[in-house]
């Protein structure tokens, strides 16, 4: 990366200056940082000038960049982490059932439905809010094909307890890691892990490709399916190799994606900072409590949530909310309600099969705070004041 790029990334990345406390304006819960203008078309102006625009060079490059960043034989771009996950599973031919945590973002559960395949929705972890692989193991019938975990706000699953649950039946391990592009579990890329995982590059992600997903494995057949089922199922024959869908990588959003890989490492390394913050102010207060990442690993806080504990807390979730939107703080409930008690969801669950007690009770607590590079660090004190003003420290 040369000076003057460098100086831009550093530049859009520093803290804005001090804000005034009650903040003037609406502090919003999402400020996409994005690469520098000149950057993204100086990648993207030989794709223009040739008049190639889609799913062509630039899009290779990309995925050669992403897979040795990963340290992943294949990666493979496609047009969104929904896409990626849904033709990562009628590439593998999966049948019946498809264990997922009900703790999640309905797109994983969406991919599964799309493939007309059962979703069995499993409990979280207390302490991780990820998948809980004991929940997963009482979940395995007969019809179960895959396994499709979840690495929650890119907190890496317990990927070795995953891995041994799938190997020892014999079944597929696929994760959802549309939050994860920069995270690492045990000093290792996520990425590498399962038969495949697959990557979202939308706008609120720490990469972005503008609209975009990607596909990671290290199963060389695997990617060229996935290669094929991109572009209809067609490899070039005009004879499809399996039902695919139209979902390419533009060569502009490889451009994105190519100049946003600069950013990647400061943009983790500033989310890791904020997160590291928000827990040390918080911690003191009762009532709330933090996802778990484990000492060795990444997560790149794609978002950053407390748990309010309505019966110790003295106000419960909405109405913390509440008093944020109040100091024009934005805030989310990433992921309230979970997926057991959508609309689309409800005729997949029963309880007496798995209760998901964890899961009820961390969605019901659930508030994502903002968390973006450019937030600047008089904010975060300020979210926090709005905590101790309501929890007594
Ligand atoms: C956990 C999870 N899975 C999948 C997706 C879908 O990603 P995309 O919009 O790229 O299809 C999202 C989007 O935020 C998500 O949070």
């Amino acid at each position: 990366m040369g000076t003057s790029v460098s100086n831009s990334v550093n530049e859009l990345l520093s803290p804005a200056p001090c804000l005034e406390p009650d903040f003037g304006k609406k502090l919003r819960f999402l400020q996409p940082s994005l690469p520098p203008l000149d950057t993204v078309m100086t990648y993207y102006a030989s794709a223009y000038h040739a008049g190639l625009i889609t799913n062509s060079e630039l899009v290779a490059r990309f995925e050669q960049a992403a897979a040795e960043r990963l340290q992943v034989r294949q990666c493979v771009a496609v047009s969104s982490c929904t896409n990626g996950l849904v033709l990562v599973m009628r590439s593998l031919g999966l049948t019946g059932e498809v264990i997922l945590p009900s703790f999640t973002f309905f797109a994983t559960g969406h991919a599964v439905v799309w493939n007309g395949l059962r979703p069995v929705l499993a409990d979280c972890d207390a302490e991780t809010w990820n998948v809980d692989p004991r929940s997963v193991e009482r979940l395995i019938t007969k019809r179960t094909s895959a396994i499709l975990g979840v690495h929650l706000y890119g907190n890496p699953c317990d990927v070795e307890s995953l891995s041994q649950i799938a190997s020892k039946h014999g079944i597929k391990l696929i994760f959802d890691a549309a939050h994860s592009f920069g995270s690492q579990y045990r000093g290792r890329p996520v990425g590498q892990f399962g038969d495949a995982e697959v990557f979202s590059l939308s706008p609120t992600k720490v990469l972005v490709a503008g609209e975009g997903g990607l596909v990671a494995t290290n199963d060389a057949a695997l990617a060229r399916r996935v290669r094929a089922a991109r572009n209809y199922g067609d490899l070039g024959a005009y004879d499809p190799e399996l039902l695919g869908l139209s979902a390419r990588m533009s060569e502009f959003g490889a451009a994105l994606a190519l100049a946003s890989l600069e950013m990647l490492e400061a943009k983790v390394a500033r989310r890791n900072r904020i997160a590291d913050t928000y827990t040390s102010l918080l911690r003191p207060l009762h009532g709330l409590g933090f996802q778990k990442v484990r000492p060795e690993d990444r997560s790149t806080y794609k978002d950053y949530s407390v748990h309010i504990d309505a019966g110790v807390f003295p106000l419960d979730r909405d109405r913390v909310a509440g008093m944020l939107a109040a100091s024009e703080i934005e805030t989310r409930k990433y992921f309230w309600p979970s997926l057991h008690r959508q609309k689309l969801y409800k005729c997949f669950y029963h309880p007496s099969r798995e209760p998901l007690h964890n899961t009820n009770r961390v969605s019901e607590g659930i508030l994502s705070l903002p968390i973006y590079e450019s937030l600047p660090d008089e904010a975060v004190q300020s979210i926090v004041q709005v905590f101790h003003a309501i929890g007594g420290a």
